[in-house]
């Protein structure tokens, strides 16, 4: 689709793509999911993995990830046939776990169908696989011209057009413009180019223009006011709510319950708590009768909210009230997998035991 935009030059798309490609040949970082320009095309699998785990996460913290989902799982088959409970427990600590349940859903219908479709039209049928990772693993695994657009992707283009209108509505202006510079071949080195770009040279803050390929296409540099792109709409303050967690032990084992359904941390492991939500407060009481003591406060911030988690501790809970859970091994919580919030809490009551 070719774009008209008021704020995009027609015409330069296609000197904008042969530079940053010529650039890319030279600069692609080496990463564990990724060919170098002129290789081989990568394992579906691998690029669709890695394209999941990498949303709302940085490189440097799904590498370890991702290497340990290989070694667990090498291919779609395997991750099909794990337990839920052992993927969430391996994700854990990357966050945003409904993508851990999405990437279960999603890889029991590539093995029931024999293999990933290799359009993108196809991938997004996929239950969980959002448009994002279609457009990624389509043009990256299979090659296809499809237009990928991550936050790099969205620094970058919208101070190449300096784009007026501020995200979120202006996500449809810069996917547009990405459009038109996106070119026919190579369109997944293209689009690893422009992540690579966003990531090295064209960054938040203090961007390298000097150093940058299409410095000569860009007009935010040329304003002087790269650095103000992309515009954000004001943010809502985020609100702060607070819950309570409950340390459960008894002969040297923690009580952990799985979490409900699909909501917050939903399949993931945790200690009990009192039903906190992004919407509400906990309400605080304890879920059997004993002697609790206060073991002090983890704050942990999610996407919409701040949480301020209160933990109280119980060796002698009435057991005949205790939430349906299992009795883990306080020696080896850390094996457990649970999630972020609850991990510091259980720092904080083995530091307060
Ligand atoms: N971020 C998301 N996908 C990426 C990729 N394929 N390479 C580098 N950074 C990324």
């Amino acid at each position: 689709m070719q774009a008209s935009g008021e704020s995009v030059r027609i015409g330069d798309g296609g000197s904008i793509g042969s530079a940053l490609l010529a650039w890319y040949d030279v600069n692609a970082r080496r990463l564990p999911w990724r060919v170098q320009p002129g290789e081989p095309a990568p394992d579906p699998y691998g690029v669709w993995l890695s394209e999941v785990m990498l949303q709302q996460t940085t490189v440097a913290a799904v590498r370890a990830y991702y290497a340990k989902f290989l070694v667990l799982w090498p291919t779609v088959e395997a991750l099909a046939a794990a337990p839920d409970a052992d993927v969430m427990a391996a994700w854990a600590g990357l966050g945003y776990y409904a993508r851990a349940r999405n990437l279960l859903a999603c890889a029991r219908e590539v093995t029931r169908r024999g293999g990933f479709p290799e359009t993108e039209a196809g991938l997004r049928e996929l239950p969980g696989l959002g448009a994002y990772t279609a457009s990624a693993v389509a043009a990256i695994a299979f090659g296809e011209r499809a237009v990928v657009v991550d936050a790099n992707v969205e620094r970058v283009v919208s101070r190449l057009f300096a784009i007026g209108e501020p995200l979120p509505a202006g996500r449809t202006a810069i996917r547009v413009a990405t459009d038109t510079i996106t070119p026919d071949q190579r369109a997944g080195d293209f689009a690893q180019a422009m992540m690579d770009l966003g990531s090295s040279i064209c960054t938040v803050r203090a961007p390298r223009c000097l150093l940058c390929p299409l410095a000569d296409h860009c007009t935010a540099r040329a304003a002087g006011t790269a650095e103000a792109f992309p515009l954000k709409a004001a943010k809502k303050a985020k609100p702060t709510r607070t819950g309570t967690a409950f340390w459960i032990e008894r002969d040297g084992a923690v009580l952990l319950v799985q979490r409900e359904g699909k909501g917050m941390l939903g399949g993931m492991r945790a200690l009990p708590d009192d039903g906190w939500s992004a919407k509400a407060n906990g309400h605080a009481a304890p879920p059997a009768a004993g002697e609790w003591r206060a073991a002090g406060i983890v704050r942990h911030s999610f996407t919409h909210f701040d949480l301020e988690l209160q933990l109280l501790l119980c060796g002698s809970a009435d057991c005949a009230t205790l939430p349906k859970g299992e009795f883990w091994p306080v020696d080896a919580v850390e094996a457990a997998g649970l999630p972020t919030v609850f991990a510091k809490a259980a720092r904080l009551a083995l530091a307060n035991r």
